[in-house]
């Protein structure tokens, strides 16, 4: 198993482009089963969830070919309605693809995702706005097996959470559905409006995505189309983490700055001073970070629960103590013991976690426990005196293209080992 291997306490400096959204490809490249022709998704990132997400499609009988940032998606096949057992496990997210089978088959069959590494991750708001619009869902032996035999029906449907996923999922039901459907208290994400302006160039006729009222308008079929992926903005953030904990100046490219508005304030707050031009953004850090009184992760667009991990590491080393109250997901704090290994003085207590910034934080070896957990390890090694090795990567490299490569050009000392 590779790992991560860290000899910190340089500062960050240099260029890095961003890569493109991993929240957003995903629902995306789900989205392209409802198509009947050719899908040519651009600016994908290299990891592994894209990797799961085209074994999903290659299951389901698609052709997918990958050229670089490319994903291509035949549309002249036509899916199965069953996702395996096992590639579900691999990546609960492929949840997204329940709306879009059903979209094109009239019927899915997939195993319950179940609970994660962040806590229970129920989807009822999935399954009952899709029983809303004529789905019949059983569940039996850990499997989902959903029917809409007389096809999907359009429906005013109100969510009790803005939830992400179910957002998605009711977009790709509805956009081949009969009628209209409305999503009152939608998620305004922008990775949701990413997959609207995707499914719109294809001929749907979706209105509102990105605002909490969605109205979709069932079009008979979708045809083929060419999008391009959003950047990450979580990627973004945690490049930046990585550049303030060390006191570095670095410049990233190719972002949307309205799509990070909650994050900037924060790294401003903690003392970095932020310039913005078009796409791009230069961001210098002072020598200490100062804390910030209370965080609190929140829908969009308040501040993104995927940002905590990165910006409660790089607050290890401020002076002063932060709040940090997590409002989307339970328990969220695995990867905190970790980072105490490498002296990290943090208390939680249910969803809030107190910081306690300190000088210095020093090399030890830890693992990562989750995605952005990890990131966490990798911001907090970075800045550690000494050498940091982090193990279970796999986790990282589920949503980070090439992290140790991009932390290289920013001047890291940061390599793999034992690289399979
Ligand atoms: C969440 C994040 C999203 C992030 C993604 C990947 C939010 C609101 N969502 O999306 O920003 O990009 O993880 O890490 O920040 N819930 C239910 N029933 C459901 C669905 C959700 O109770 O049917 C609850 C969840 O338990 C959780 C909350 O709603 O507490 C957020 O869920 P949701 O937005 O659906 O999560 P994701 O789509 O995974």
């Amino acid at each position: 198993m590779s790992e991560i291997i860290i000899n910190g306490g340089k500062r960050l400096s240099g260029e890095i482009n961003i890569q493109g959204a991993k929240n957003s490809v995903l629902p995306v490249l789900a989205g392209t089963i409802l198509c009947k022709g050719n899908c040519v998704v651009n600016n994908c990132p290299d990891i592994s969830d894209v990797e799961t997400s085209v074994k999903i499609l290659e299951s389901l009988g698609c052709k997918c070919h990958r050229d670089k940032n490319t994903v291509t998606v035949c549309g002249e096949c036509v899916p199965h309605y069953e996702i395996p057992e096992a590639l579900m496990r691999e990546m609960r997210s492929s949840v997204v693809f329940l709306g879009a089978i059903i979209g094109r088959n009239g019927r899915a069959v997939i195993s319950s995702p179940g609970g994660c590494e962040l806590g229970p991750r129920p989807i009822d708001l999935h399954l009952s706005a899709l029983a809303k619009m004529g789905v019949t869902i059983t569940e039996e032996h850990g499997f989902l097996y959903c029917n809409a035999e007389g096809g999907i029906k359009g429906a005013e449907i109100s969510l009790g959470f803005p939830s992400v996923g179910a957002t998605e999922n009711i977009i790709l039901a509805a956009a081949t559905a009969k009628g209209l459907t409305v999503i009152h208290n939608a998620a305004r994400e922008p990775e949701i409006s990413d997959l609207a302006d995707f499914l719109n160039s294809a001929g749907a006729r979706i209105y509102g995505g990105g605002s909490d009222t969605v109205y979709i308008h069932g079009v008979e079929e979708l045809r083929g189309t060419e999008h391009s992926i959003i950047p990450d903005r979580i990627a973004a953030a945690t490049y930046m983490a990585c550049a303030a904990i060390t006191g570095g100046e670095i410049k990233i490219r190719n972002i949307m700055p309205s799509h990070m508005v909650a994050m900037l304030s924060v790294f401003r707050e903690s003392g970095c001073n932020i310039e913005i031009s078009g796409k791009n953004l230069t961001l210098k850090a002072p020598d200490r970070l100062f804390s910030i009184p209370q965080i609190r992760s929140q829908v969009y667009p308040g501040f993104p629960t995927d940002a905590g991990p990165v910006i409660i590491a790089m607050l290890c080393k401020a002076e002063g103590n932060t709040v940090f109250s997590e409002n989307i997901f339970e328990s969220r704090f695995r990867y905190i013991d970790e980072l105490k290994r490498l002296g990290a003085k943090i208390k939680t207590e249910g969803k809030i976690a107190v910081i306690d910034g300190i000088a210095s934080l020093s090399g030890a070896g830890c693992k990562a426990t989750d995605l952005r957990g990890g990131a966490a390890l990798v911001t907090a090694g970075l800045a550690a005196n000494g050498t940091t090795v982090i193990g279970e990567i796999q986790h990282i490299k589920r949503g980070y293209d090439d992290i140790v490569g991009t932390l290289k050009k920013l001047n890291a000392d940061i390599n793999y080992l034992n690289e399979e």
